[in-house]
């Protein structure tokens, strides 16, 4: 991976806003945009940081944000719908129907308990963390994301390149041309 494919979090520019400028903020905190209007939107998408394409979403009552391409293939994780398994809400991928918890970014399975034994009997499982999970702040109506900079390596990391974001540009649908 070149320098300029390398992932970035929170360490590669300078903050947009600094923890003086709000006591409620972590300390770097980056605007998404008014509440009401992610509400009405469902969900939107952002650059943030000028190197990471975040998903914020409000489903149920509470925000979440996350690594935007999906981490199996990076499909477009807004384009989902958000279903529960097992007591999970978990957005739906797009592309493959990969399911990820919208809370902790784990990728969630279906396992065959005994697949000697019939009826089959499923019971769903994790895969662990594979996407990206970033804190959602609100203050005074204004949504705030703080991208999670732990050093471990998650799966959706590797479609946070600027060669991904310019291939999936490219291989999204052109929008028909208005008659
Ligand atoms: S790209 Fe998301 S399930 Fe394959």
């Amino acid at each position: 991976m070149s320098s300029k494919e390398e992932t970035c979090r929170n360490s590669l520019s300078p903050p947009l806003l600094s923890s003086s400028s709000s006591s409620s903020l972590p300390s770097v905190s980056h605007f998404i945009g008014k509440k009401e209007d992610i509400i009405k939107a469902g969900r939107v998408t952002k650059l943030v940081n000028g190197c990471r394409d975040v998903l914020v979403l409000f489903h149920q009552g509470q925000l979440h944000a996350m690594d935007m391409r999906c981490y199996h293939s990076g499909g477009a994780l807004q384009h989902g719908d958000i279903e529960e398994f097992n007591g999970r809400q978990c957005i739906v991928c797009p592309w493959h129907k990969y399911k990820i918890t919208l809370a902790e970014g784990e990728g969630l399975y279906q396992a065959v308990d005994d697949p000697t034994v019939k009826p089959l009997r499923t019971r769903w499982r994790s895969k662990g963390v594979k996407q990206r999970i970033h804190q959602v702040t609100e203050v005074n109506g204004d949504v705030y994301v703080t991208l999670d900079d732990s050093i471990e390596a998650i799966e959706s990391d590797v479609y946070q390149t600027e060669r991904y974001r310019t291939v999936l540009l490219k291989a999204q649908p052109k929008p028909k041309p208005k008659k």
